[in-house]
């Protein structure tokens, strides 16, 4: 501040306070919390997209470029796609609630019309460009869909007055349909009813996602419409279906598996921070290989726009891979408890056996935790639901036999037979349709 500044305000000075600046919009907030819960180890990641996303919460936000646009480089299963994949859910309840698009697909630059439409007759020429509105917009608004049909009454009085005037439903009486049902009439519907059912749901902004994975090897063509993108928020799509798309509501992000072998061979080596925790000079060390190779393969403007949001993701610590280890094994218990109501515990042993398989290879990142929990769980359990010898309602202990290494699974009958007091079933006892109940109650107690 000068020093003229400081006069002239003079006796104002004494009423100044600070202002916080880590304060987040509530929304920007949950997104937070979200992505720290499920994704081990990439804070800087998680920083630039909530950041993003606050500004764009915020009357500051420029209106001229989409929420975030982020590339994200370093070895394999650090979590570059899950990133994506998480802001997805976040926003549409579905890992694969995004656009999904492989660089390599376009290595050419005439493939491009098939996102954005062709001027001419081409082939494919009636079929409609993947980067529409409707389509970037649907995972979203899908589920907006979902939410208030099933929890609204209102709204599901509402629509379903509209289905009967489409004739979905034939009779007065008949039932409402299931939400897919509804989903797949509603998408017929006839546009005046279609339009009054939109104007419901796009009174707040339909956020989307856009992934492009290994997006180095994709042509000019893709790198320019990306560069447009970044800088205007929006794209003009050609042909039959020709419209102005926006992305002032996107998240993007590009990964790219440059310099991932040498991060890897890095990691394998014990050169790169797994097992060590995180030094600076290791992430400036692997930023610096990382953006290189990127700078020699795509077009400077390009850089520029994206250079801010550019992330290596590092390798998972002994902790971090421990952490992402039992996440992958909570999946299957939420999975299971929400689906067939079944809880399923491990034994402390079990799990450390597990996590010694899922250390054998640091080069394979997360990712090793994920196929050993696949192989030891997954894999294991799925002959007993199969057969019937896990159902409905069961509790179920897994641990590792120390003398012979095989891994069990027993069924404890005490808990099991709580299906039948008072002659409840269990799945009635605790669920409750309505509620979306989707915690695992800890009928254990804790150790
Ligand atoms: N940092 C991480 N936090 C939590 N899970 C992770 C992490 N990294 C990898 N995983 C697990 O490994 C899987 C593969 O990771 P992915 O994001 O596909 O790797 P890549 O970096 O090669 O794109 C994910 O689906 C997730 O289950
Ligand atoms: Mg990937």
């Amino acid at each position: 501040m000068s020093k003229a500044f400081l006069k002239k305000g003079g006796g104002e000075m004494s009423t100044m306070v600070n202002i916080r600046t880590d304060k987040l919009h509530p929304e920007a907030s949950e997104l937070k919390k979200f992505l720290s819960e499920r994704l081990m180890g990439q804070q800087l990641a998680i920083e630039r997209i909530v950041s993003s996303f606050n500004l764009s919460l915020s009357p500051l936000k420029d209106p001229q470029t989409p929420i975030f646009v982020g590339l994200f480089l370093g070895g394999t299963g650090t979590g570059k796609t899950y990133t994506a994949e998480l802001v997805a859910e976040f926003l549409s309840g579905k890992k694969d609630g995004m656009t999904k698009i492989l660089g390599p697909d376009f290595s050419q630059d005439h493939l491009i019309t098939s996102l954005t439409g062709s001027s001419h007759s081409y082939v494919g020429y009636d079929d409609p460009p993947i980067l529409t509105q409707d389509n970037i917009d649907s995972y979203v608004k899908r589920h907006r869909m979902m939410v208030a049909y099933k929890k609204n009454a209102r709204v599901r009085e509402l629509m379903n007055e509209l289905s009967k005037t489409a004739n979905i439903l034939r009779s007065k009486d008949e039932k409402l349909p299931e939400w897919d049902e509804f989903f797949e009439h509603y998408k017929n519907l006839d546009s005046s009813l279609k339009i009054q059912i939109d104007i419901i749901f796009n009174r707040e902004p339909i956020r989307s996602v856009i992934l492009i994975d290994e997006f180095e090897k994709s042509s000019h063509a893709l790198w320019n419409l990306l560069l447009e993108i970044s800088s205007k928020g929006q794209i003009a799509i050609k042909g039959k279906y020709a419209e102005i798309v926006s992305f002032k509501n996107s998240f993007i992000f590009l990964t790219s598996n440059l310099a991932s072998d040498k991060l890897a061979s890095m990691a394998k080596n014990g050169q790169t921070s797994i097992g060590f925790g995180t030094s600076k000079s290791d992430k400036n060390i692997n930023w610096h290989i990382a953006v290189d190779k990127l700078r020699k393969v795509i077009p400077p403007e390009l850089f520029n726009r994206i250079e801010e949001n550019t992330i290596v993701f590092k390798q998972p610590s002994a902790d971090e891979l421990k952490a992402i280890m039992n996440l992958e094994f909570k999946e299957i218990t939420d999975f299971l408890w929400k689906n067939q109501r079944i809880f399923l515990r491990a034994s402390n042993e079990l799990l450390e056996f597990i996590f010694k398989k899922s250390s054998d290879h640091p080069e394979f990142g997360g990712r090793q935790a994920r196929k050993r929990i696949k192989k030891y769980i997954r894999e294991k359990l799925a002959g007993p639901l199969n057969s019937g010898d896990i159902r409905r309602g069961d509790v179920i202990f897994a641990d590792i036999n120390k003398k012979t290494g095989m891994i069990v699974f027993q069924k404890d009958m005490s808990k099991s037979s709580i299906r039948e007091v008072d002659g409840i079933e269990i799945e009635e006892a605790f669920f409750d349709p309505d509620e979306d109940e989707e915690k695992v109650p800890d009928i254990f107690g804790s150790d």
